[in-house]
């Protein structure tokens, strides 16, 4: 079977791709009509199941930029989905149609899905609350370059943390470097899952008042409304936590002069308008990066010989995965997996007496 340069977790490419990817990407910013021809003939289709405005569009810019050609939806309603197709048959056909394919899915695990019977490398843009790998690229060229370095750095996260998949990939990712630290401002409820915190150097609080004074780096989240319950309950504790973090002005009055305020977008009310003009907010340069490292994984998926991970199932189930928004739980079809007392799609931790 062909090898896929598939991107579910960055965890399945070594650093060096990261480094290599982010250290692309300063050169395309530098020099972008260097690259203008660099993919032309070659399709990306980009599978949207749940909204986007900077991911679905960046990606697009990316492969126009890049000369390449884009196809795709995102609204599944007008597609095959909305007579019933499964998500495999889905994207095993557009796998066939394009060169790579870009898929954002409301279900954990999705991308693993369809990656285990695509015929084109499958890029994970986000799978429901689970993972986001291609914000957490946009994230690293960030600090690199608004920071000078991916080291060594005291790095608040604030939000939702329990719900919010840019979080749980960068701070994966950024703990791979020397010396960093986090700091988790979360309410009780959304606190950051073990499956992530687990192997990282962190201390949590309540507030971002206690955490900015020693922080460099200040990651904002919005509170993920579509990952509460529908019921009247959800609605009701979405309320009660949608208005607990706000940044202004007057909090960053003691926070370090070189701290940077990063946030994957899109905001609600976390941060006030008035930061917007502090020099510390990087966010909307953040944005703008995300095109440019996506037209360096674009080319580094189509071009490079990736030594991976790959997209495998080891384990084996007899049950069903207790996490309700893992894809194995909607799509029949597919054989559920548990390895290493987790779920290989979703990450789900499972009793050993499940397996
Ligand atoms: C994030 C996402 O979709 O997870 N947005 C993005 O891709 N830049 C963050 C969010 O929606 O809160």
């Amino acid at each position: 079977m062909k090898k896929h340069n598939h991107l579910i977790d960055l965890g399945d490419y070594p650093v060096e791709i990261w480094n290599r990817i982010v250290t692309s990407a300063q050169l395309i910013m530098k020099n972008p009509h260097v690259y203008k021809g660099a993919c032309t003939g070659k399709i990306m289709a980009t599978l949207f199941y749940e909204p986007s405005t900077r991911t679905q569009m960046s990606f697009q810019s990316a492969m126009l930029r890049l000369g390449g050609g884009i196809i795709g939806f995102d609204n599944p309603e007008t597609s095959s989905i909305s007579k019933g197709e499964n998500l495999g048959d889905t994207t095993k056909t557009i796998s066939g149609y394009s060169d790579l394919v870009v898929m954002r899915h409301y279900l954990e695990g999705a991308a693993k899905a369809a990656a285990l019977t695509a015929d084109c490398p499958i890029v994970n843009a986000g799978d429901g609350g689970h993972l986001h790998p291609t914000q957490t690229l946009t994230d690293l060229l960030t600090l690199i370059e608004e920071k000078g370095r991916l080291s060594n750095l005291k790095i608040g996260i604030c939000g939702d943390l329990k719900n919010g998949r840019t979080v749980h990939s960068l701070v994966r990712a950024v703990s791979q470097y020397e010396d960093n630290s986090f700091v988790f401002i979360s309410s009780p409820e959304l606190q950051m899952p073990d499956y992530i915190a687990r192997t990282v150097d962190y201390r949590k609080t309540h507030t971002i008042e206690e955490a900015i004074p020693d922080l460099d780096v200040l990651y904002m989240t919005r509170i993920q409304r579509e990952r509460f319950p529908k019921d009247s309950e959800g609605k009701k504790e979405y309320e009660r936590q949608k208005n607990i973090y706000s940044l202004n002005a007057d909090k960053l009055k003691v926070a370090k002069q070189d701290l940077i305020i990063m946030h994957p977008l899109p905001r609600v009310d976390e941060i006030a308008v008035e930061v917007d003009s502090d020099p510390r907010a990087v966010y909307f340069r953040q944005a703008n990066y995300g095109m440019y490292v996506r037209m360096a994984l674009i080319l580094t998926i189509l071009n490079d010989d990736i030594d991976m991970k790959p997209q495998s199932l080891s384990g084996e189930a007899t049950a069903e995965c207790p996490n309700l928004k893992c894809v194995t739980n909607y799509e029949e079809s597919l054989k559920r997996s548990f390895a290493e007392g987790k779920c290989e799609y979703c990450e789900e931790k499972i009793d050993k007496y499940t397996q």
